[in-house]
């Protein structure tokens, strides 16, 4: 008796452990609820004109009704100027590529990036591919873990605590990792990222990347080496992978995460890739 008892704990504790996804589907218009759960389904409808269906997280689908009116966008995007050599340049108006902001007494100035080996005061004044570390240019996560360095683009993990870089925090396993639990999304110094569920037909779930996977390390070099629009956009599909890649396409217009993303693929065109936003980085962090 006692050991069907706990047989039985023991299945039910794996069985609530495990994160149930819901099957997602799209239909045509149907009534004034855009999103309807019914048990374990997901039936997304777009709204009638004329209304809306207020933006919801993909992480997290509840049941959402169509609101009459026009949605205000809170996402207000602009293209920046970027300076030429030996212009003045500020945060708000960066240098053109291979260039960096000179910070001095009162104003900044554009002037050339240094390369590998030559010696730097500002975080930002390398070449794509070194970082400034013990005011010199040294290769881009290069230092090795228990080490000191300036910045986590110096350190070989991509993370650093208290000037010291860290072990690498590596996936274990193929990207995108598939998962059940949290427990399922493992890495090389062991602590587990997130299993989250990707809304679609199939109902499977993923885990979120760690620190040290190379699409976070890109997106964490592209920002820093001043290739802010491209920066953005993989920071944002890191952050958010694999569900921009794999979540329902008919999702697009009302899901959140998939409108900041469209958002700025399109700027990226109509800036010419020359783009950036401050407000966005700090709306894609926060
Ligand atoms: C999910 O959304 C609901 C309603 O918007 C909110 O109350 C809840 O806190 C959210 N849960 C998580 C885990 O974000
Ligand atoms: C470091 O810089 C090189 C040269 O720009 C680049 O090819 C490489 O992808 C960078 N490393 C990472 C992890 O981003
Ligand atoms: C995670 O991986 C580390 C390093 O490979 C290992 O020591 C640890 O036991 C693993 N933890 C889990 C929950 O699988």
């Amino acid at each position: 008796m006692f050991v069907v008892i706990f047989t039985f704990i023991l299945l039910f504790l794996t069985f609530v452990s495990a994160l149930f996804c819901p099957t997602v589907i799209c239909r045509e218009h149907m009534m004034d609820q855009c999103i309807q759960i019914v048990e374990d389904l997901v039936i997304y409808t777009p709204c009638p004109d004329s209304s809306y269906c207020p933006d919801f997280n993909l992480y997290n689908l509840t049941s959402q009704q169509c609101v009459e009116g026009v949605e205000d966008n809170p996402i207000d995007l602009k293209c920046l100027e970027y300076k030429e050599k030996n212009d003045e340049c500020d945060l708000s108006s960066p240098c053109i590529p291979n260039f960096y902001c000179a910070l001095t007494e009162n104003a900044g100035i554009c002037k050339p990036k240094k390369k590998l080996g030559e010696s730097c005061t500002q975080f930002n004044e390398c070449a794509s591919g070194s970082v400034c570390d013990s005011k010199k240019c040294i290769p881009n996560f290069s230092i090795e873990a228990g080490k000191p360095a300036d910045s986590k683009v110096a350190c070989k993990s991509g993370i650093i605590r208290s000037g010291i870089c860290k072990k690498p925090s590596i996936s274990i396993g193929e990207l995108p990792v598939e998962c059940k639990s949290n427990n399922d999304c493992n890495s090389t110094d062991g602590t587990l990222s997130e299993c989250v569920c990707v809304p679609g037909l199939k109902g499977q779930a993923y885990c979120r990347l760690h620190n040290s996977d190379k699409p976070m390390l890109q997106a964490v070099e592209l920002i820093y080496s001043g290739d802010i629009m491209d920066g953005t956009i993989s920071l944002y599909e890191a952050l958010n992978y694999p569900l921009l890649q794999y979540a329902d396409e008919c999702l697009k217009n009302d899901a959140k995460e998939m409108k900041m993303y469209q958002k700025l693929k399109e700027l990226k065109s109509t800036c010419e890739g020359r783009l950036l936003g401050l407000s966005i980085i700090l709306l894609i962090l926060s």
